[in-house]
């Protein structure tokens, strides 16, 4: 806990950064198709809208529930002046059915995939479980991305292969990878369960760092990084104000002097299009905006990078995935 709020209080984590602008500094992105998860709120949905006026080929907005997709479409679409694709997938990532469908529906839509963003995420939830039986953060935002990745990498590797390629993953990152138990309590499901929420949160959070680092060491052809996006009040925090609601009234108000939601969609963005590809460094976390944390522990460990990797295949192989 003393490490998380060193983290949260260390003006490093939030200065020294580049200064960017999503108007100016994201690329055309003209003929490239993106994939981004929980793209219906929050920091994804303005991921969306930046990434939108920039004229992509196509976009899949991936999200749980229809309704909210269709809105933040809407929304999106009402806000740009051009037309652009955006197209919704349902995908619900505690679900391997929903997640094999999801991609399915993809491959059915697009040969191509130049920017996935690993945005989806949730923080401080009662215990639970996903159906492959994980802790439901470590499920939802570390082993539900990696499936889908997995099962979308021949299609991201086949982009790369193009001439002038530039494919990117982004895995949304977090300073709370800081109240992460031991890396041997993640591997272990049942011991992962017993520890608090924050604890499991940070779990999930360090693993979306080790997952980024190791899919660049494996798959050097495209350029994967994660992401801390600031302090920013989003529907991120509920679940902190329903199981303690003097959270409500204290520290919630104090998130209003974090980061607006357009400055904390500014880090995902700058890796997924504003930063040149020679600019960034595969593997590497990030903290606002392209500050590049090169001591974080989680990104340089090839040994937990490995073992979280090959874990998780075991894993998804249980379940014959
Ligand atoms: N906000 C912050 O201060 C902060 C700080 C550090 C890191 N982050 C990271 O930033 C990312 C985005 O967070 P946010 O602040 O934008 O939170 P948010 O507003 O709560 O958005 C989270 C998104 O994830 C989706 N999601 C949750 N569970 C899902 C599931 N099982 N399957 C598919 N989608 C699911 C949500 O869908 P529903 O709308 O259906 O719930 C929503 O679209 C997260 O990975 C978070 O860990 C945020």
């Amino acid at each position: 806990m003393a490490a998380f709020a060193t983290a949260l209080v260390n003006p490093c984590n939030y200065i020294g950064g580049i200064s960017f602008n999503p108007d100016n500094d994201i690329q055309d992105l003209t003929g490239k198709t993106i994939l981004i998860t929980g793209g219906n709120a929050g920091l994804g949905k303005e991921t969306t809208l930046q990434l939108a006026k920039h004229n992509p080929e196509k976009i899949f907005l991936c999200a749980r529930t229809e309704s909210k997709a269709q809105d933040a479409i809407q929304s999106i679409q009402a806000a740009i002046s051009t037309k652009v694709d955006i197209t919704w997938i349902p995908l619900d990532l505690t679900s391997r059915v929903s997640i094999q469908k999801a991609t399915e529906s993809f491959h059915a839509q697009s040969q191509r995939l130049d920017i996935l963003i690993l945005n989806a995420g949730i923080m401080a939830t009662p215990p639970g479980e996903t159906d492959l039986g994980h802790e439901i953060q470590l499920g939802t935002n570390h082993t539900g991305h990696f499936l889908l990745t997995k099962l979308l990498l021949p299609t991201l590797l086949k982009t790369a292969e193009e001439p002038n390629s530039d494919v990117r993953v982004v895995s949304l990152a977090s300073v709370g990878h800081n109240l992460a138990p031991s890396f041997s309590t993640f591997l272990d499901q049942e011991k992962l369960k017993k520890v608090n929420t924050n604890a499991r949160y940070g779990a999930s959070k360090a693993a979306n760092i080790l997952f980024a680092a190791e899919l660049s060491r494996r798959y050097p052809s495209i350029t994967s990084v994660s992401v801390h996006p600031g302090i920013i009040l989003t529907d991120l925090y509920n679940s902190i104000g329903q199981r303690t609601p003097f959270f409500s009234v204290t520290s919630k108000p104090m998130l209003l002097f974090g980061s607006s939601i357009p400055q904390g969609a500014y880090n995902s963005l700058w890796a997924a299009a504003g930063a040149k590809k020679e600019d960034i460094v595969n593997g590497a976390y990030y903290v606002p905006v392209g500050n590049w944390k090169r001591d974080n522990k989680y990104a340089s460990s090839a040994d937990m990078g490995k073992q979280l990797w090959d874990w998780t295949e075991m894993e998804l192989a249980k379940a014959n995935l």
